[in-house]
């Protein structure tokens, strides 16, 4: 027991023995002890119920109430109380201006966040941003669904998919279509969502610029570029007999640089499209005897080249985009392949959907370059790449057009093993194979 405690509760003792101690004094002397004795103890007991009634009283009391200053055990319970009562109302005050501060934080995030009750998908709060970003207003929308709220976002679909939600990286605000939205959904707990729009109008149009740029300086290139091809073409090596090598490098370059320029407007046309050009039937048997025939073309006998068909499907997309994909990975697994080493193309039947794969038993890619490998110019060994005449744009375009006929490249390695590249195509993008499809491949 701690020492202030202690002294008051033998204080107290002392003082109720004293009173007792008096009263049977008093009492012998006027020959009632016993009566005297009991009328004490009643008025003991009454003083302990009185004070028992304060500390009630303190305990019930909205307003605040000095502490007691005696030295009885009362009192000090009396001063413990209050003690007790001022450190909590503190550290409420301290929780309190915390919370504040973190709404106000919210409030003034330049994005807009709304809090939304998990299971009704009701609207709980919302800062400033959300008014002028998504349209909602106070007290309007406090309460109301969010899917209601927000019309014309077609948000129904994806609020179901709750925390698998990919974010949305592009839609028109519904306060004015030219503001373009990025929607990401956040489970923070277990009955709360919250829901981040950021304006992405201005880096959208960024993109936009940039995208222009590329896309105009190669289209100003290449007829420099042909030009210059056609000139060297028409030049015969034996007018440079002192340095015989000069004229094929230069038409080595020159066709690089052409190579280059149209693998750039490939990309801008692929970037500026929503969807694959167009939908209709790719027949893959003569898709796949076309990649066989580049390969061992590429190959020159170097390689050992299998194409596997197991999964006896056509796809649906464009065929020239597809074939543009389908071939750049073989070329690459060609390639970066060794003499002596293994290709396969293998197209097989996943689930519903469907798998082009192209694996080979070359040089592999160390692991830590293979989340970048789809970047643009982006290459393992650029002295490898730029020997092999490689401009780095190759998987950049593939992974664009698999994207636009939704679906995604896989890609897995092994230095000193090999790699596998897999194009996963899901049930839409899948056919039963009908013998009589005309061909459309481009060879
Ligand atoms: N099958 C593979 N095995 C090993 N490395 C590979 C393979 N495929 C791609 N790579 C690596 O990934 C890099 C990027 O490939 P990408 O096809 O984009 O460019 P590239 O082959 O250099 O040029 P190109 O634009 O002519 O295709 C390559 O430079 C190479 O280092
Ligand atoms: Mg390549």
């Amino acid at each position: 027991m701690p020492r202030p405690i202690r002294s008051a509760w033998l204080k107290t003792l002392a003082t109720v023995a004293a009173v007792v101690l008096l009263a049977a004094i008093v009492g012998r002397a006027l020959g009632q002890p016993a009566l005297a004795i009991a009328i004490a103890a009643l008025l003991v007991l009454a003083w302990h119920y009185w004070r028992l009634r304060r500390v009630l009283q303190r305990l019930v009391a909205r307003q605040r109430r000095e502490p007691s200053q005696g030295g009885s055990v009362w009192d000090e319970l009396d001063r413990l109380l209050h003690r007790n009562q001022r450190e909590m109302r503190a550290r409420k005050q301290r929780l309190l201006g915390m919370l504040r501060s973190y709404r106000a934080a919210a409030a003034a995030l330049p994005d807009a966040v709304v809090v939304l009750d998990r299971n009704s998908q009701r609207v709980q709060w919302f800062n400033e941003a959300a008014t002028t970003l998504l349209g909602l207003r106070h007290p309007r929308d406090l309460g109301r669904g969010l899917v209601d709220s927000l019309q014309p976002m077609p948000l129904a679909h994806w609020l179901a998919g709750g925390r698998n939600a990919e974010p949305i990286l592009d839609i028109a605000s519904p306060v004015d279509p030219a503001i373009r939205l990025n929607l990401r959904l956040i489970p923070y707990s277990a009955e709360h969502w919250l829901l981040i729009g950021r304006d992405v109008t201005r880096l959208l149009q960024l993109e936009q610029v940039r995208r222009d740029f590329v896309a105009n300086v190669s289209h100003e290139l290449r007829t420099p570029l042909t030009v210059v091809h056609g000139y060297l073409d028409m030049l015969d090596p034996e007018d440079f007999p002192g340095n015989p090598e000069m004229l094929e490098e230069m038409r080595h370059q020159s066709q690089r640089m052409a190579r280059l320029v149209e693998d750039l407007l490939t990309l801008s046309r692929l970037e500026s499209q929503q969807h694959s050009q167009e939908e209709e039937p790719v027949a893959m048997v003569p898709m796949l005897a076309t990649l066989r025939r580049e390969a061992e073309a590429h190959s020159q006998g170097r390689h050992d080249i299998h194409v596997e068909d197991e999964a006896g499907i056509d796809l649906v997309g464009s065929p020239r985009e597809l074939h543009s994909a389908f071939s750049n990975l073989v070329s690459n697994a060609v390639r970066y392949t060794p003499a002596g080493g293994q290709v396969v193309v293998r197209l097989r039947r996943e689930h519903d959907g469907a798998v082009l794969e192209v694996r080979d038993t070359g040089h592999g890619i160390p692991a830590d370059h293979l989340p970048r490998l789809t970047e643009r110019f982006y290459r393992v060994s650029s002295s490898r790449s730029r020997e092999s005449g490689g401009t780095g744009l190759g998987l950049s375009i593939v992974k664009h057009i698999l994207g636009l006929h939704g679906a995604r490249l896989q890609i897995e390695s092994e230095v000193g093993k090999g790699s596998v590249f897999s194009c996963h195509f899901d049930a839409a993008r899948v056919r039963k194979r009908e013998p009589a499809f005309p061909t459309t491949v481009v060879e």
